[in-house]
This record gives structure tokens, sequence and C-alpha cells, in this order.
């Protein structure tokens, strides 16, 4: 008995100096990756670019994080909802981080009017809004995009936001996006109510960036059907007079047809630019990108792709564009594939031209021929030469016979 009175308190000192250790342990390590954070990410330096209502370009290249102002370098993150999924986006390399916003039980008999995060017709998580921007705030500087299917979510996620940001918290840009209008192939009404989504933000956060956009549906027998010149103008017609950044999400595969009318919206406002997106199964090819990209300015489209292969091709294609226009390449480096690489380089951009070189050191005429032959086949105004003299002479002569 004695015993037992003694030896339960000896156990409950232990158990003190225990969870005092796990504590100190827990604080420490809070302590060390806040400064690690720190030492490892540059913070956000310049000011004009470090608050809500921040360019995502500006934010981004204050950082370091991209070299230019150019939307393609960004990089995002799907759907970063459950504890999990946000853990793996928070470590992931991704500068921009998506994520659905509902109401708890949305709904049914269940609804709380707590935020949280899930994409329907999910209504239940792990993860409410608040704990997620506590984790997103704390853990990185990555931007944020919420993404609202449902306007009864709206009111308190802004309100959060406007508590946050109040406490000077939120040191980037926040977008928030919802589809307000109805748009191509869509047969039913099921947009988020447009005036009062505009309203919310009016009134409870307007330094975020709208993504106001149209709900879509994607049919591969129609190919051709697209957004219309009313919708986009429809648009236009509620956003128009607003005065923060609006960046209009456009599902990729169906901006080609359509570019006309987006190429409009585009010149209508500084304030404007596009976040190209894809649907899972959409079949968007490099050359819809390319054309979207010859036609805009590169920091008023954002590409926000399913496949990343599609990145990857693109951003190849354009590390060479932005430099100069023009391709520099060897002869005798271009080998068998001469009329391939030429003519994928080509493509890229109406304005892009090839220039061939050879130097005498690297081989004679003989040893290039099939090459500046296959080229000169080609094209015959956008690619030039710059070769001996006399290489230049047998390759006329050659031309000529051929
Ligand atoms: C509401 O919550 C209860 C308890 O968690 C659950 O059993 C019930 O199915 C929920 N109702 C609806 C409509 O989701
Ligand atoms: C949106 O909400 C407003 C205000 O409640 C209402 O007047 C309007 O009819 C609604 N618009 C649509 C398209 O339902
Ligand atoms: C799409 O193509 C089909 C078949 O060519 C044509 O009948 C239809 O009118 C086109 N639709 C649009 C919106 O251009």
């Amino acid at each position: 008995m004695a015993c037992k009175k003694r030896c339960s308190s000896r156990q409950t000192k232990w158990a003190l100096i225990g969870s005092a250790s796990v504590v100190l342990v827990f604080a420490f390590g809070m302590v060390l990756s806040f400064v690690l954070q720190q030492r490892t990410q540059p913070g956000c330096e310049q000011e004009a670019a470090c608050r809500p209502d921040a360019d995502m370009l500006d934010y981004l290249q204050s950082l370091g994080q991209i070299s230019q102002r150019d939307g393609l370098l960004v990089t995002w993150y799907h759907a970063a909802n459950s504890q999990k999924e946000m853990g793996a986006a928070l470590s992931s390399n991704a500068m921009v981080l998506e994520a659905d916003v509902t109401i708890e039980g949305l709904n049914t008999v269940n609804e709380t009017g707590v935020p949280v995060m899930a994409h329907p017709p999910a209504i239940y998580s792990d993860n409410t809004l608040q704990q997620w921007l506590e984790a997103v705030l704390a853990f990185s500087q990555k931007g944020i995009k919420l993404d609202f299917k449902s306007l009864k979510a709206v009111g308190p996620s802004l309100a959060l936001l406007r508590r946050l940001t109040e406490d000077g918290r939120v040191r980037r840009p926040v977008w928030i996006n919802a589809d307000i209008l109805r748009g191509p192939n869509v047969p039913i009404s099921i947009e988020v109510n447009a005036t009062q989504f505009l309203a919310l933000v009016q009134e409870n956060y307007p330094e975020a960036t709208l993504s106001p956009g149209w709900t879509t549906l994607y049919v591969p027998l129609f190919p051709n059907r697209t957004y219309t010149r009313a919708m986009v103008e429809k648009m236009q017609g509620l956003v128009g007079a607003l005065p923060q950044k609006v960046t209009f999400p456009v599902r990729a595969v169906m901006v080609r047809a359509a570019w006309p009318h987006f190429s409009w919206l585009l010149g209508q406002s500084q304030r404007y630019s596009l976040t190209l997106w894809q649907g899972a199964s959409d079949p968007v090819s490099v050359d819809d990108l390319l054309y979207v990209r010859d036609n805009s300015a590169s920091h008023q489209v954002y590409y926000d792709l399913f496949e990343p292969v599609l990145l990857e091709d693109m951003l190849e294609l354009c590390r060479a564009l932005w430099q100069p226009v023009s391709f520099q390449l060897h002869a005798g480096l271009l080998g068998q594939n001469t009329a391939g690489v030429v003519a994928r380089l080509l493509a890229a951009s109406p304005r892009a031209t090839v220039t061939v070189e050879h130097s005498p050191l690297r081989g004679n005429y003989a040893s290039v021929r099939a090459a500046l032959l296959a080229a000169r086949a080609m094209d015959k105004t956008r690619i030039y030469y710059r070769l001996p003299r006399s290489y230049r002479e047998d390759l006329l002569a050659d031309v000529g016979r051929n």
C-alpha cells in the first residue's frame, strides 16, 4: 500500500519530467526549423511584392524563384487539401498551392459553417482552412490560390484571411477562384452567383487577385465547341470596372479556338491575365500552347497544366526563344536528324530563325553537305548560313543542281 502511493508519486514525477522534455524537444525543434526556414529561404524583401494584392510574378521574382516575369516559369500544386496532400505540397518545389474550400457538412444536417479543405463531392476533411493557412503561412513562401465551388464558403474564408492579414501574416499574393458564369457545353446552371461572389470579395478581402471563371465541359465529339464572344463579354461586364488584378482561368483544350475572344479580353486591361488549366484527360497540344504564347505577352499567361511533360516541352522550346529569337546550330552536330530539329525550332515561333554555321576546322564540306542540304530544303527564308566562302559556293552549286 505504502509502496503504491510512493511509487505512484514517483511515476507522476517521471511522467512530468518526461512530458516536460518532450515539450522542450518539440519547442527546440520548432525554433530550429523556423530558423532553418529563414536561413534557407531568402525572405520576401521588396515590400510591394510581398502583399496579398501583389502580382504573382513580381512576388516570385522578388524571392528569386523565377528569373523573369514569365507565367511559363510558375509551377503549381493541385488539390493540396488533406493534411497529407498539404504536407506533400509543402515539401514540393511547386511555387503556388491550389486548394479547394468548402463548408464542413455542406447542405446536410451536419453543416457547421466551418471552411474545410475538400473538393466536391467531399464535404468533410481532416484539414480546416484555418489549419491550412496556419501551416502554409508558417512553413512556406508559396503563393496561395483558393478555389470555391460554393458561395457559402466564401464569406467565412475571407474573414479568416482578413484576420491573418491584419496580423501581418499574409505577405504573399492570394488568388480567389470561383466559376461565376456558365461556359461552353454546360447544360445546367451550377456556377457560383457572380454578383454575390464579387460583392463578398469587395467587402471582405479586396486585396485578393480575382480568378473568375466559366463552368466548362469538354466534349471530345465536338472539339470545336468553345467559349463564345458573348461569354467573354459578359465576364468583362462583371469585372471591367473592379480595381483588383484579375486572372481568368481558361480550359486550355478550348483556348485556341476561342483565341480572338481571349485576345480581345487581355486587351481590355493591364490588370488581366489568363491561367490555362487542363482537365485530367484533355488532349492539349504543345502546338496550341505555343500559339497562345506567340500571341500574348509572357507575363499575361500562366500554365497550370495536368501533364508535366507538356510544361517541360514548352519550357524547352521557349528557353531557346527567350534568348535571341535566332537559333545557332552547328552543321556538324546536326547529324541525321537535321530536318526534324530545324522544323521543330521553326515551328516554335513564326519569329524564329535558324543560323547554321560551320568551321572548316570541324570537317570538310562533304562532312556537312547532307545536313546543309536538308536545312535548305526545309525553308528558304528563315534559315541563314555562316560558312567559309568555298563551302557557300559548293552549297549554292549543289542546291542549283538539285
Ligand atoms: C451527420 O453526422 C453523423 C454523425 O457523424 C452521421 O452519422 C450522418 O451520416 C451525417 N449525416 C449526413 C447527412 O451526412
Ligand atoms: C445572384 O444573387 C443576386 C442577389 O441575391 C440575385 O438578385 C440574382 O438573381 C442572382 N443571380 C443569379 C444568376 O442567380
Ligand atoms: C462544329 O463542327 C460541326 C461539324 O463540323 C459543325 O456542325 C458545328 O456547327 C461546329 N460548331 C461550332 C460551334 O462551330
